[in-house]
C-alpha cells in the first residue's frame, strides 16, 4: 500500500497513512511527512518498546536519562522510553502522571533542545486526555511588524525550574528530582525567532512553561512581549487537537510546535504512553 498523508489547514499536522514503522523502506516518507507537516500521527501501531527504540534511532541519537526526569519513570531496562501514565504497580506510579500539562516544547531549557518526541498510546481514556499542538511557524510568519521588530535578533532564557517547582508545590504526585538532578537544570539561551535547520524556515521558539525572560529587557516589557506573543500563537487556526485513540504514534518536531496535554479524570481512566526523545542541535 501506497503512503498517504492527510493534513490539516495550512499543511500542518497530518495522519500518515499505509506506512510501517518497522519497515526500514518507509522512514523516508514518514521523516518527508515529519518535516512538511511539524505533527504526524499514524494509527494502529503495534509498537513493543524495543521497536520503538529502533525507529526512533532513524531520526537520530535518542536522549535517555535526563536532570529533568525522575529515574523512576523510565522503562526498566530500556531507559531511552519515558512511560507517561497513572498506573500503579505495588501500590507505586509507574510513570509521570502529569506530564505536560501546559504549553511547552519538550528540553527547550538544554543547550541543544529535543528535535523530536514520539509519543506511543497503550491504554487511553475514553475521554480527556487529548494533546493540543500549536504550529509556531504559521505564528511567525503571521506575527504583526511591531511584534517582529521587537523581538529581533534577541533571545529568551528557558528553563524546567520554575515548571518543577510550581508542579511541587501544587502536589504533583510524580516522583521527585534528587537534589543533584535539579541543581544539574541548566537556563539556557536561545533565539526567539530560530531558523529550523532541515527546512529552513524560521519558527517562534518560546512558551509560557519554561521561557522565563527576554535578554536585556527590563522585567516588565519582556513579561508584556512574552504574554503578546503567546497571546498570538494560541489563535485557533494554529492549534490541532490530537484526541487519542490506543495504538496511536504521533511524532512532533519540537523546532516548530509547542503542545499541551489535557487533564482526564485518573480516578476512573487509565493513560499509558511510551515517549522516546531525538537530540538537537543548538538553536541558530
Ligand atoms: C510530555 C508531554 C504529552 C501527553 O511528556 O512532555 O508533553 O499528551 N506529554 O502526554
Ligand atoms: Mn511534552
Amino acid at each position: 500500500m501506497a503512503i498517504d498523508v492527510q493534513s490539516g489547514p495550512g499543511g500542518f499536522a497530518g495522519e500518515v497513512r499505509g506506512a510501517d514503522l518497522e519497515r526500514a523502506g518507509d522512514f523516508s516518507a514518514i521523516h518527508r511527512a515529519f518535516l512538511d507537516h511539524g505533527v504526524i500521527v499514524m494509527r494502529d501501531c503495534s509498537l513493543t518498546p524495543e521497536a520503538q527504540i529502533a525507529f526512533s534511532r532513524r531520526f537520530g541519537p535518542l536522549m535517555g536519562r535526563r536532570p529533568s526526569t525522575p529515574d523512576k519513570v523510565l522503562m526498566p531496562g530500556l531507559p531511552e522510553i519515558v512511560i507517561l501514565s497513572n498506573r500503579k504497580v505495588n501500590g507505586e506510579t509507574v510513570g509521570i502522571t502529569d506530564a505536560g500539562r501546559y504549553w511547552h516544547s519538550d528540553l527547550c531549557f538544554e543547550e541543544k533542545p529535543n528535535m523530536a518526541t514520539i509519543l506511543h498510546a497503550v491504554e487511553v481514556p475514553p475521554e480527556g486526555g487529548d494533546t493540543l499542538f500549536a504550529d509556531l511557524q504559521q505564528a511567525y510568519e503571521t506575527l504583526p511588524d511591531t511584534l517582529k521588530s521587537r523581538i529581533d535578533g534577541k533571545r529568551a532564557a528557558h528553563t524546567f525550574r520554575k515548571h518543577y517547582l510550581e508542579v511541587m508545590a501544587a502536589g504533583s504526585p510524580r516522583p521527585p528530582l534528587t537534589q543533584e538532578q535539579f541543581e544539574a537544570l541548566a537556563l539556557n539561551y536561545h533565539p526567539i525567532a530560530r531558523t529550523h535547520p532541515e527546512t529552513g524556515r524560521k519558527t517562534l521558539f518560546v512558551n509560557p512553561g519554561h521561557t522565563t525572560e527576554i535578554e536585556g529587557m527590563d522585567e516588565a516589557e519582556s513579561q508584556d512581549v512574552l504574554d503578546a506573543l503567546f497571546e498570538h500563537c494560541l489563535q485557533p487556526e494554529f492549534i490541532y487537537r490530537h484526541q487519542w485513540k490506543a495504538g496511536d504514534t504521533v511524532i512532533w518536531d519540537n523546532r516548530r510546535v509547542m503542545h499541551n496535554a489535557e487533564p482526564y479524570d485518573m480516578d476512573r481512566y487509565t493513560r499509558h504512553m511510551h515517549r522516546s526523545c531525538i537530540h538537537g542541535d543548538k538553536p541558530y
